[in-house]
């Protein structure tokens, strides 16, 4: 039996449902108190985080979390990250915290990394997709923050767009998919990195970094010097039921180039990379750098499809530090 046939969703009931989204009024806010009223009222909010924007619920209220695999209309074997806007709330949320797991804590929380570790019983299953692990992160973001110690309880949140489609590092990429399907958007600035966060499953002896984010493997390994990385073989694709499904697609056809110049237009086109170029696209982003590159990627995808581009050509990176995370961004967006 695999995990999420102990689930009950039917996702042939959220598609229906889909249709009344629309009649459902979206409060937009820049004030954290009154985004974590619709939380503790059983509602959906969407928040930003250094990372990208997610989409939070009650961790602990079963209805609030199906809503949000209804509103983002989100696989149910795929499990949410609990966010914590306090350490104490760790315990809440695992039964067993072990020598990798706290090491990684005390490193890098607050900030871009979550850790994967055993859920406790108080945590529904449909949060997890079935798993008994539970992945866990606390963001560094201060709106963020505020917002969370104003919820007063653990939020899970996956990123606030439509499953499949790049992740918002807007609060207007959140309205642009999101509109009449959540309460409230919290409105911040743009989110400073702009890829999702580093996951790290700590529940077996060798730590394994099943998604590349911000907090890079070299300083992972610092801490846990055993740490391994995902390589997609099936015994470790049990473990990631997230990266089976497809993610950060733009509508247009994603090439992956090692220079502009590769880069020879069919139609309408875009270019992204660190490198300036003279060739003529239909939109063009130089980045200063590979932080930079992360920081622009997913809204330029969202930019390119509003103005009709058909490919958009992006420029590799050597694979180091956020260079890893971005080339794993890429290379998904192109295998749509
Ligand atoms: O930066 C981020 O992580 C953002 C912000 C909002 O915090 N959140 C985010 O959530 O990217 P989401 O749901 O889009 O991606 C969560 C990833 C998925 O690949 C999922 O499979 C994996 O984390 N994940 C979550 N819980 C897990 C668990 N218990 N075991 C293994 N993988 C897990
Ligand atoms: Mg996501």
């Amino acid at each position: 039996m695999k995990a999420c046939d102990r689930l009950d969703v039917d996702f042939r009931v959220c598609v229906r449902l889909n249709t009344d989204f629309h009649s459902m009024k979206t409060l937009l806010t820049t004030d954290p108190d009154q985004a974590a009223e619709f939380i503790r009222g059983g509602g959906i909010v969407a928040f930003p985080t250094e990372t990208v924007y997610g989409l939070g619920a009650n961790v602990f209220d079963e209805r609030a979390v199906r809503k949000i695999f209804e509103a983002k209309e989100r696989p149910a074997d795929n499990p949410l990250i609990a966010h914590v806007g306090d350490r104490s709330q760790i315990a809440e949320l695992s039964r067993e915290i072990n020598d990798a797991a706290h090491r990684l804590i005390d490193a890098f929380f607050p900030g871009p990394l979550t850790v994967v570790v055993k859920r406790s019983a108080r945590v529904p299953l449909i949060a997890t997709a079935g798993l008994e692990t539970i992945g866990i992160r606390m963001p560094r973001h201060e709106l963020a923050r505020r917002f969370l110690a104003a919820c007063g309880t653990p939020v899970v949140a996956p990123s606030a767009n439509i499953s499949g489609r790049p992740s918002p590092t807007t609060w207007q990429a959140v309205y642009e998919d999101l509109d009449g399907r959540v309460d409230c958007i919290l409105q911040g600035e743009a989110t400073e990195i702009g890829l999702e966060s580093t996951v790290v499953d700590c529940t077996n002896e060798v730590p394994l970094v099943l998604r590349p984010g911000a907090v890079g493997i070299e300083e992972i390994r610092r801490i846990v010097p055993n740490a391994a990385v995902f390589a997609g073989n099936a015994e470790q694709a049990a473990v990631s039921p997230g990266m089976r499904h497809k993610h950060y697609s733009p509508r247009a056809k994603v090439v992956i180039v090692r220079n502009a110049s590769e880069a020879v237009g069919h139609g309408r086109s875009a270019f992204i990379g660190l490198e300036a170029t003279s060739a003529h696209f239909d939109r063009v982003e130089v980045c200063a750098s590979p932080n930079a590159y992360a920081h622009r990627l997913f809204a330029f995808f969202r930019e390119c499809d509003s103005d009709k581009i058909d490919v958009i050509y992006c420029q590799e990176v050597e694979e180091m530090g956020i260079g890893r995370a971005l080339m794993d961004r890429l290379r998904r967006a192109a295998e749509a």
